[in-house]
């Protein structure tokens, strides 16, 4: 199994599932452009992957007039430009480590998470896509949703993920016939960064899902490249449910 497409931009690259994707792909000979908005974090992410194929660009997902801007740039880096990782998002704690109750967000909260989880994750599907049809790429787009989207109450931070499901399904099926396979992967508990309030050792027992334990990130970083790989392209317009079995009952 090989992958589609080997110049890769991954939003979200510096910490996480983005970067254990970003490490994944370069082990597989591929060029990634991990962005995010922390330059430290993305300094360090690439020191770690420790890879000739790994570049990092500051970006943030909401300037979407500079969403065509950097796809230019990262082709330059990249010799080309052919496949997009969309894991940039803000977690349902974000804020102040409050849960999944619809009721427990601001105003302002609400603002800054569906400013960057939903309007932002809109426009740079569109943009990836534009950019694709426009320079004739048969590439690929996979997003990062979450079970929480299958879940009965998580506020803004699960309709978002839901919404991503959506646009997956949609867009799939319609640009499928250009070449593009756009897919999406909603994890369960991963543990990364953005769980740290209450995933503390990856060992630790979390008994909400089936097996009984934290994904890692490595887990979902091996169905991305099963995704996106040759084999993946039967798969288009799809979400697959990586969550320990958390939902099982209810799909
Ligand atoms: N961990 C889980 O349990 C879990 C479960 C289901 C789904 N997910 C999804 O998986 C994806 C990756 O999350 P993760 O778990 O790997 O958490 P993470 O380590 O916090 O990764 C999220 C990344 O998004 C970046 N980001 C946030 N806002 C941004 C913006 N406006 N512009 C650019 N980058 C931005 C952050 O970097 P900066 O702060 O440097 O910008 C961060 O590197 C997310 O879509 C998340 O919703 C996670």
């Amino acid at each position: 199994m090989k992958l589609r497409n080997d110049k890769i931009l991954v939003f979200g690259g510096g910490s996480g599932i983005g970067k254990a994707i970003a490490k994944r792909f370069c082990d597989a000979g591929a060029k990634v452009l991990i962005t995010s908005r922390n330059e430290e974090k993305l300094k360090n992410a690439a020191e770690e992957i420790n890879s000739k194929n790994i570049y990092y660009k500051t970006f943030d997902i909401t300037n979407i007039n500079e969403h065509i801007v950097l796809f230019n740039e990262a082709a330059e880096i990249l010799s080309g430009l052919n496949g997009f990782v969309n894991a940039a998002a803000l977690g349902t704690g974000a804020f102040t480590g409050r849960g999944y109750e619809p009721w427990d967000i601001t105003e302002e909260e609400w603002d800054t998470l569906t400013d960057i989880n939903f309007k932002a994750a809109f426009f740079l599907i569109r943009n990836e896509v534009d950019y694709m049809l426009a320079n004739g790429i048969g590439g690929n787009i996979l997003n990062i949703a979450s079970n929480a989207a299958c879940m009965d109450i998580v506020g803004s931070y699960g309709a978002s993920k839901e919404a991503i499901i959506k646009w997956t399904r949609s867009l799939g099926k319609r640009y499928g016939h250009n070449g593009i396979i756009i897919n999406g992967i909603a994890p369960g508990a991963t543990f990364t960064p953005m769980i740290a309030r209450y995933a503390h050792d990856i060992n630790q027992k979390y008994e909400r899902h089936a097996i009984e334990r934290f994904i890692r990130p490595d887990e979902i970083a091996e169905l991305a490249f099963y995704l996106m790989s040759d084999y993946g392209e039967i798969i288009c317009g799809h979400t697959v449910v990586a969550d320990g079995g958390d939902n099982a009952a209810t799909l």
